[in-house]
């Protein structure tokens, strides 16, 4: 058995994102073809000798709390679900900006399930996992598959799919942050109205990959516009780009890293309040490092 773990958390995006309605529970039934990228945060997992509890060290600018983030809740459910009394020390640091759309407290929770599932040989598959993942968030059954994947229901359908050729990634950081409960309240309030503003704008675009919770995102924060008509005008490439989840993270695919520094110098003349971050393709949501 290791006695220490460190593992590398991937974060994603959502290469096109429908929402085909609400469900009972508040959540709502998803379409969407999830992608992991090598933008990353990084975990140590490590038993505590002779003390029982879970210490969680996490960077001091987290908006949460050490016991409420997910890594903390991910591994208490896992101690608890297989009766373990050994005490931990985890340490997490972010590589992946919170509040975005990349899904890196989903990933954080899904690696964290992954670790100790190893450190403690305990031999779950990774169907186990999964399961255990969707009490924690509905991205976090993507994140145990990682790669490319097509993501149903909740979040909790999850079919691998082949890997994407090697495309480089461009992922643009506006500096607000979006949360994603309210900007499905705000979907919810669109379509209710009737309002047409959630069908596709950009259908004149076939490259901008569409995303049913763009214009309740755009509700909410009015200068991601800016973002979406700079990534529409570029040219020749980039392949395919829209807004990841619920934003405000937007992201582009381009078939060289020439033609994605290319773009890179331009959106940086433009954007220059933007956090600009050149990344690629991962076939996995964690790894062991
Ligand atoms: O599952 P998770 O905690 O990541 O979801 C955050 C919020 O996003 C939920 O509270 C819910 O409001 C919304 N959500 C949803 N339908 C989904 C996934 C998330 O309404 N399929």
């Amino acid at each position: 058995m290791p006695t220490r773990l460190r593992i590398r958390a991937y974060a994603k995006v959502n290469l096109g994102l429908r929402v085909l309605g609400r469900r009972p529970d508040g959540y709502h039934e998803l379409q969407t073809i999830m992608q992991t990228i090598g933008l990353h945060d990084e975990l140590e997992l490590e038993p505590r000798e002779g003390r029982g509890g879970i210490e969680l060290e996490q960077p001091r600018a987290l908006p949460v709390p050490a016991e409420e983030n997910l890594v903390y809740r991910a591994a208490r459910l896992f101690c608890r679900e297989h009766s373990l009394q050994a005490g931990l020390r985890i340490s997490l640091k972010k590589g992946i900006p919170v509040g975005a759309g990349l899904g890196g407290g989903s990933s954080d929770a899904a690696a964290t399930l992954a670790g100790l599932n190893r450190l403690f040989g305990l031999n779950l598959n990774v169907d186990e996992l999964a399961r255990l993942g969707a009490h924690l968030g509905s991205d976090v059954p993507f994140f145990i598959h990682g790669g490319t994947c097509l993501v149903e229901g909740r979040g909790e359908w999850v079919k691998r799919l082949p890997p994407l050729p090697r495309y480089t990634v461009v992922l643009i950081l506006p500096p607000c942050r979006l949360s994603t409960a309210e900007v499905y309240r705000r979907f919810d309030v669109l379509q209710g109205k009737g309002d047409r503003t959630y069908t596709y704008t950009f259908v004149e675009h076939p490259r901008h990959l569409r995303n049913d919770l763009e214009p309740a995102a755009l509700a909410l924060a009015p200068e991601l516009a800016r973002y979406r008509d700079a990534l529409a005008a570029l040219q020749p490439e980039p392949r395919a780009w829209g807004l990841s989840g619920s934003g405000p993270a937007w992201f582009a695919l381009f078939s060289t890293a020439e033609k994605a520094e290319a773009a890179l110098d331009a959106l940086r003349q433009e954007l220059r309040e933007a956090e600009l971050i050149l990344t690629g393709l991962t076939d996995r949501g964690y790894e062991f490092i």
